[in-house]
């Protein structure tokens, strides 16, 4: 530790120890006499994999300068697997908390074995050094005032679409299947849109009699996601149709990859898609980086096979005209790797992107409400035990529910901005999801809701995961 560190002040580091291993390790270490810093406050656990990743958001933002978690080496967790669970959530929260603007320096993990004593002063000591480095925390609830309101925008620019005979040939399509599912009782109900929402936006409707399917429409309004409908609607006798445009579609596959729902109760009216647009006419944020155009899976589908509408354009004003595949390019988007949030005393850019959002934010949950992923019954937020929210919704109360939130959501969200659209406050939580969702594909090859057999990444192992942003010892 340098000396200039040591003035300052003396960091709190939460350890939560493996009571097989690195419990026993720590033991070893003072039975050994291996001397290492007093900066850590043990919290014994009985595998790594029993951690819920909440707990370390809310060490962190509590007050805890660092955290650091280690359990028994890959292969020797006393319940066999529970560390190689543990390892790809170690790995994704780290990257959110990264990606959020924490110092990576803050939270560390590692393996030490109950025959290494040695190991682990090493590790406390620089644990405690890399800690040391970072300076006073920032990242508590109190320093992390309120702020100023400022949106950061998306750059795009408006787009006008030229598809509206496609659509229509699809609605033609899908009013005439439509009636035919229901007159032949293959499905007891369908859920789809109707006319009817603010600003001509289409709204979700149930349809049980082949009379009612007139009401039906298909146009680029359709933007819920009405995947979440599905859970309760198939407690109900016969099979419910869904009108599932490809993130719909992604979704369902992965409630059903979850068990939240069986495939045998849905049918899967596949729509092609090239984005949906807000009432500006402009393509949603969730649509301008979306590659996948046709529902990967159903049992029938309704458009070009290749996601090709011929007449689909994007544009500016002046006639200057993009390819809709170009992705959107973010004001500001901060590097991801490598953002330190305390050095020099200053916020990182990324911490100051994330208060942003928290500072709109009003903790009314729409964002949760509308979202497929969100199926818990009780929320982590509402649980009392222990008691997760705090009374008024101060920014560490929001910074703990979207954290924790992005973290439930990891290996489970298909971007379909279900989250951003709803929200009135106009936080931009998706840019924080987003990231974590590519690392996942990029990390664990692994794209949610793309067959119905590919296991969701977050939910197995492999004996050799990389261990990325894990422990170095010098
Ligand atoms: Fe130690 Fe599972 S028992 S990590």
């Amino acid at each position: 530790m340098s000396k200039k560190a040591e003035k300052i002040y003396t960091p709190k580091i939460v350890a939560f120890l493996c009571t097989w291993c690195s419990y026993a390790g720590a033991d070893l270490a003072g039975t050994g006499r291996n001397q290492y810093p007093p900066n850590i406050r043990v919290i014994r656990i009985p595998c790594s994999g029993r951690i819920n990743p909440v707990y370390i958001i809310k060490a962190l933002l509590e007050g805890a300068d660092g955290v650091m978690v280690s359990g028994c080496h890959p292969g020797d967790c006393h319940y066999l697997v529970g560390n190689y669970y543990a390892r790809r959530r170690f790995v994704v929260l780290k990257k959110l908390l990264t990606t959020a603007g924490f110092d990576p320096d803050k939270v560390h993990f590692t393996w030490v074995s109950a025959s290494e004593g040695a190991r682990f002063a090493d590790v406390v000591r620089e644990v405690t050094e890399k800690v040391s480095a970072l300076g006073i925390s920032m990242e508590t609830t109190a320093a992390m005032t309120e702020k100023d309101s400022s949106v950061t925008e998306f750059p795009h620019k408006n787009r006008r679409r030229d598809d509206s005979a496609v659509f229509q040939e699809q609605q033609e399509e899908l009013i005439a299947l439509c009636k035919k599912l229901l007159e032949d009782e293959t499905v007891s109900r369908i859920i789809g849109f109707q006319q009817g929402g603010e600003m001509g936006m289409s709204l979700p409707c149930i349809i049980e009699a082949p009379g009612e399917a007139d009401k039906l429409v298909w146009n680029e309004r359709c933007v819920p996601n009405l995947s979440g409908y599905l859970s309760e609607l198939s407690e109900k006798d016969g099979k419910t149709a869904i009108v599932a445009k490809p993130c719909d579609a992604r979704a369902v596959v992965n409630l059903i990859k979850e068990n939240q729902l069986k495939r045998d109760d849905v049918y899967i009216i596949g729509l092609g898609c090239n984005g949906m647009v807000n009432n500006n006419g402009e393509l949603l944020h969730g649509c301008l980086d979306c590659s996948v155009h046709v529902p990967p899976v159903y049992d029938v589908y309704i458009g070009d096979e290749d996601g090709s509408y011929g007449t689909l354009t994007t544009g500016d004003e002046d006639g200057s005209y993009d390819s809709l595949t170009t992705p959107p390019t973010k004001v500001g988007t901060p590097p991801l790797e490598g953002n330190s949030l305390c050095q020099g005393g200053r916020p990182s850019f990324t911490q100051e992107r994330f208060a942003d959002e928290m500072s709109k934010c009003i903790l009314c949950f729409s964002c949760r409400q509308s979202c497929y992923g969100c199926y818990c019954k009780t929320c982590f937020m509402e649980r009392g035990e222990p008691d997760w929210q705090t009374a008024s919704p101060d920014m560490g109360a929001k910074m703990l529910y979207h954290l924790g939130r992005a973290m439930h959501l990891s290996g489970r969200c298909v971007g379909c901005g279900a989250c951003e659209n709803a929200c009135a406050s106009g936080v931009d939580i998706r840019y924080l999801i987003h990231e974590v969702k590519q690392f996942i594909e990029q990390t664990y090859d692994y794209k949610t809701g793309m067959d119905l057999e590919t296991e969701p990444a977050m939910l197995i192992y492999k004996a050799d995961d990389p261990e990325i942003g894990f422990l170095e010892l010098r």
